[in-house]
């Protein structure tokens, strides 16, 4: 197998940020309930380090994961950062405790979580700061001021949002420019079908989260047959299927495993015909 950045296909963000379509997500690299640091903190920066070794240049974190630790974890493992290596990140959840997340988007709250960010990442600028939950208790234009602000003084280079409909893109696009979406989306969820397409029309990144549906056997039954004549994985054809679904999708599979990761990667290589497509669709 080639490395990563040999055999997928890229996707460029505005003008000038090219990055292979299979990234990595980092979330499964904290502690259970995504709450405080991962346990085999050794393995975690392994896996990291092997990701980028393979030719994964892009990689998606959040100050939420930990919460903190994940993006000091990227930092420890990865800086001084390869280059060209794209690193996303995310604010705007409060984390309590394991498994509970609440929105967040005072801005004071979201200025906090970017000025984090930079510092915990050890960067002059965020390449993708996305809003993990707009908060329905907070006007989105108030949530967006330090955004804005943070754009301006260089400090974040793009913007994205995460789980949102059509309706709250657009409205956040009256506010500011925004280049990429991330909602939930796999072979056995696709009830963001219309976000997809809408992102896919108007240039924006759409980057699924739980691309394996977090944990790629509950996709077994749909897929199996398929990856049994690709002499390939459940995970594999999940991902391959994703790849050719749209050329704006971006891949963040999870994984805590090197041998997982390499798998995931080998997705890049996996094509699967129009019929394969249609029957897994
Ligand atoms: N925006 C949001 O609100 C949001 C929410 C959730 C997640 N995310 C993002 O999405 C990324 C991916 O989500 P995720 O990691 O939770 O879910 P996922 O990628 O759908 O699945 C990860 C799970 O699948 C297992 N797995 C991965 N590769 C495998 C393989 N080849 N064979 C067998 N099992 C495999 C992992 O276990 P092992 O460790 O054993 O491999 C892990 O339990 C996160 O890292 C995060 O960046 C965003």
């Amino acid at each position: 197998m080639g490395t990563v950045s040999e055999i997928a296909s890229t996707y460029t963000f505005g003008k000038d940020i090219t990055v292979n379509r299979l990234g990595y997500g980092s979330m499964q690299l904290a502690g259970f309930g995504v709450f405080g640091e991962v346990e085999d903190r050794e393995n975690a920066i392994a896996v990291l380090r092997a990701a980028v070794e393979a030719g994964v240049n892009f990689i998606d974190t959040a100050e939420a994961y930990g919460p903190k630790f994940n993006e000091s974890l990227i930092h420890d493992a990865l800086h001084p950062y390869k280059k060209g290596l794209f690193i996303a990140t995310k604010g705007g959840f409060n984390r309590p405790g394991p498994n509970v997340w609440v929105p967040n988007g005072n801005p004071d709250y979201i200025q906090s979580n970017i000025d984090g960010s930079l510092e915990r990442l050890g960067v002059n600028q965020i390449d993708l700061w996305q809003l993990h939950r707009i908060d329905p208790n907070i006007p989105v234009k108030q949530t967006f001021k330090p955004v804005i602000k943070a754009v301006k003084e260089g400090k974040i280079k793009y913007v994205g949002l995460s789980e949102v409909s059509v309706k709250q893109i657009k409205e956040v696009s009256d506010i500011l420019p925004i280049v990429s979406v991330q909602n939930l989306y796999n072979l056995g969820n696709r009830q963001w079908e219309d976000v997809l397409d809408y992102t896919t029309k108007n240039g924006l990144a759409f980057i699924p989260w739980f691309p394996l549906a977090s944990g790629p056997h509950k996709l077994a039954d749909k897929i199996d047959k398929i990856a049994k004549e690709h002499q390939a994985t459940t995970a594999q054809i999940a991902l391959a299927w994703l790849l050719k679904r749209a050329s704006n999708i971006l891949l963040i599979p999870g994984t805590k495993s090197i041998k997982h990761l390499q798998e995931n990667l080998g997705a890049a290589s996996i094509e699967l015909t129009d019929a394969e497509f249609e029957a897994l669709s």
